[in-house]
């Protein structure tokens, strides 16, 4: 470890991470892949433009490359690696495959992130709040129309779900 390196912990998916060999300033994003191996999250224009990096921090949904990792410190992260039960795939995960919202997949994570987030305060969103809402994804292959689809399928099996349980 260098003289420069941070040393800290990170509350990430339920668990404490001790991050070393880190430096003041380093993204989150860099933190969470290159640290930390979580390879679910992804970057590509590391200029908050596409959402690929997108996790929760705390109750609200951002670009990991724009968050500087040190000021995450003491905030609940949740990234796509702790929306999935292990060995399975969450209900938004798969109605994604089923719908083929999926093709080259690098949105993806972030995406499935953005919609559990979305799902988390509107349980019924109409087209235009689907879209308004995933507007900081950038998918570059589907079209969005699957997507929408998806997330709409999601939404009515949960309120279906949810009657089923009263
Ligand atoms: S990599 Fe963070 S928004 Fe594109
Ligand atoms: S599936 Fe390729 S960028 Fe979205």
């Amino acid at each position: 470890m260098n003289s420069d390196s941070e040393v800290f912990s990170l509350h990430i998916n339920g668990v404490v991470r001790e991050v070393t060999d880190s430096w003041l300033g380093e993204s989150l994003l860099d933190v969470l892949r290159d640290r930390l191996g979580l390879l679910g999250v992804k970057g590509a224009c590391e200029q908050g433009e596409c959402g690929s990096c997108s996790v929760m921090v705390g109750d609200s949904l951002l670009c990991s490359c724009l968050v500087m990792a040190a000021s995450a410190v003491g905030e609940p992260i949740v990234t796509i690696e702790g929306l999935t039960p292990e060995e399975t795939l969450s209900d938004v995960q798969a109605v994604f495959v089923e719908a083929g919202a999926i093709q080259c997949g690098f949105c993806t994570p972030g995406l499935i992130t953005a919609v559990h987030d979305l799902l988390d305060r509107i349980a019924i969103p109409t087209d235009s709040e689907i879209r308004e809402e995933l507007a900081g994804n950038v998918c570059r292959c589907t079209g969005y129309g699957r997507i929408i689809d998806a997330v709409q399928q999601v939404a009515v099996r949960r309120a279906d779900s949810s009657d089923g349980a009263l």
